[in-house]
């Protein structure tokens, strides 16, 4: 396709799958760091990028909490949040539905509230200065135990209005969905909507697990669906959205190269998928990138790059009015185009 990254730049996109934490360049990092007064074991930019290579979800994992550990004050959570969000408004993001991990924060000390109010009072300047709407994911971690994750959730409460939902994230292999039955039943109660990380290095059980015993509304990753085609057929079925990942999956080696990336395969068989960038900073790409390399390393059609971010908006939590405005503004564009 002649303009691919024109075409991906202009078309409005809905951010589904971030984590907050995974958006945290090494030149802020340097500059909180300092400002707090926390040594970093590196000493440039450079270095930073060269310890980045994974060969698997705990890889990763162990150098993301430990970059989060210079996040101290509430101004650090939203310049952090900021920077994300001028970061997007430059690839035409609409719409971000973020994750945040309080847990990565408050074992370290630092209140949930400082944690929270920063990001959101960041998000909200956003929607007013850069028109970007948002909702908010407070994720539990799995490694953590149950407990824990009532602990967060309680602490939650008196926020509750700022919250929209809630996820699961973290090492997912030996944490299933199951050790989470009771908080997010909870959590559902208190009317927050559900959604998980289920398929991306865990088996298709863990799906299964996130969809009857947890009960989400939305599975994040979610690639290990093709093991299995009963689920394969209950995920149509239903249209759960699937929130991939390209770029983290290949950072992360779930695949190993992105012409093996099975887009096209999921598309044919009718799931509801659509591309995000989990930890853009850790894994070399935003929204856009995430577009673009995928679109040229298994040849996606114009079609089906509006397809998939019509998909990104009726994925989302917006309303329908909302969802359908952005979904004709899609086709509108991709017809000029
Ligand atoms: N997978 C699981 N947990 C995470 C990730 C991820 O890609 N990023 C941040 N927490
Ligand atoms: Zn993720």
């Amino acid at each position: 396709m002649k303009n691919l990254a024109q075409f991906v730049q202009a078309l409005p996109k809905a951010e589904l799958h971030l984590h907050i934490e995974g958006s945290f360049e090494p030149e802020l990092m340097f500059e909180i760091a300092k400002r707090n007064n926390i040594s970093i074991p590196f000493n440039s930019v450079e270095e930073v990028k060269a310890a980045y290579k994974f060969n698997n979800l705990q890889e990763f994992l162990d150098i993301y909490y430990a970059g989060a550990n210079v996040l101290i004050t509430e101004q650090d959570f939203f310049d952090l949040t900021w920077a994300y969000l001028i970061k997007v408004h430059s690839q035409n993001v609409k719409h971000v539905e973020l994750f945040f991990d309080p847990q990565t924060h408050t074992e370290r000390g630092v209140e949930f509230h400082t944690v929270l109010l920063g990001i959101y009072k960041a998000l909200e300047q956003g929607e007013k200065e850069l028109g970007i709407s948002f909702r908010l994911i407070m994720s539990y971690l799995r490694h953590l135990s149950e407990e824990s994750a009532f602990e967060t959730f309680n602490q939650s409460l008196p926020f509750k209005d700022l919250i929209d939902g809630v996820g699961l994230d973290s090492s997912e292999v030996g944490n299933p969905p199951e050790k989470f039955e009771k908080v997010f039943q909870a959590s559902a109660e208190e009317g927050y909507k559900l959604c998980a990380h289920a398929g991306e290095e865990g088996p298709a059980e863990y799906i299964w697990g996130a969809l009857d015993i947890l009960r989400v509304d939305r599975i994040d990753h979610g690639n290990r669906c093709l093991d299995d085609e009963k689920l394969v057929e209950r995920l149509v079925k239903e249209q759960m959205p699937l929130t991939l990942c390209p770029l983290s999956n290949l950072e992360l080696k779930v695949i190993q190269d992105l012409k093996d990336f099975p887009l096209k395969r999921m598309m044919e068989l009718g799931l509801l998928v659509t591309l995000h960038s989990d930890d853009p900073a850790y894994f070399g790409g935003y929204m856009n990138e995430n577009f673009i390399e995928t679109a040229k390393a298994i040849d996606l059609s114009k079609e089906e790059i509006g397809t998939l971010m019509k998909n990104g908006f009726e994925a989302s939590w917006l309303t329908t009015e909302e969802k359908e405005k952005w979904k004709v503004e899609i086709d509108a564009f991709a017809k000029e185009y």
